[in-house]
């Protein structure tokens, strides 16, 4: 097996607002994409690690990756499936591929075990979150209650078979919005496999997500 990650940083941050995209602010004086480079590359079963970047980005990404030993960076396009493709297509030779967003600095080695592990059993894995609330459907007068012991919040990375993954992309509609992968592999015919998430890996979308991410940064730094 020869597993690589690839990790998609050419988005906009437009919901976190700013100059600057989320994945180049810094969280403990270190850039969040770098986060997110640098536990995947600490992983052993992690053969190499590349990333996309937005068209104008390059020497933002330089900076933020500073003297780490990475693949020359490929560019992303206007949307994140767009950019996942373009990554996608400049790997060689891998036989697995974690794609993970950059927007998520906290990644737990274990977590990375976990998806390695359900690789060797599926053609894909994914991290997964039980949801803890209740749910609710409603306007702004509350509905009926949706049963939650059958639903999951979706994190990244999401692990897949190469071929797979990318044959699954291909058939992919071009119009049609997909805002993970797993959706598309399993749109492909492929069983995806739930492993545990982690509550650290959560998703930088919002303004207030980024004194939540140093947060949880400094717990696990003492
Ligand atoms: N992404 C990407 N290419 C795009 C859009 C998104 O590589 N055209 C990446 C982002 O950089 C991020 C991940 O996909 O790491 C998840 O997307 P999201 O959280 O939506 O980030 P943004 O698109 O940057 O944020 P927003 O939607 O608020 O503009
Ligand atoms: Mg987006």
């Amino acid at each position: 097996t020869h597993i690589v990650a690839l990790v998609v940083a050419a988005g906009k941050g437009e919901r976190v607002g700013g100059d600057l995209p989320k994945q180049y602010w810094k969280i403990g004086g270190k850039a969040v994409i770098a986060h997110a480079v640098d536990a995947l590359a600490a992983h052993p079963a992690i053969a190499a690690v590349h990333v996309v970047i937005g068209a104008g980005q390059e020497e933002l990404y330089s900076k933020a990756i500073g003297t780490r030993l990475l693949p020359a960076p490929v560019i992303g396009g206007a949307s994140r499936r767009d950019s996942v493709l373009r990554g996608l297509a400049a790997i060689e030779g891998a036989s697995h591929v974690l794609i993970h967003d950059a927007a998520r600095p906290n990644l737990p080695g274990a977590v990375i075990d976990r998806l390695v592990e359900a690789l060797e059993h599926h053609p894909g894995a994914i991290p997964g979150l039980p949801v803890a609330d209740t749910l609710a459907r409603g306007t702004d007068i509350l509905g009926d209650v949706v049963p939650r012991d059958q639903l999951y919040r979706v994190q990244t990375p999401q692990a897949f078979q190469f071929d797979a993954i990318v044959a699954a992309h291909r058939a992919w509609p071009d119009d049609r919005e997909a805002t993970d992968d797993a959706q598309v592999a399993r749109a492909a015919g492929h069983r995806v496999a739930i492993v545990p998430g982690d509550a650290l890996l959560a998703k930088i979308t919002f303004g207030e997500d980024i004194a939540v991410a140093e947060q949880r940064m400094a717990a696990r730094m003492i």
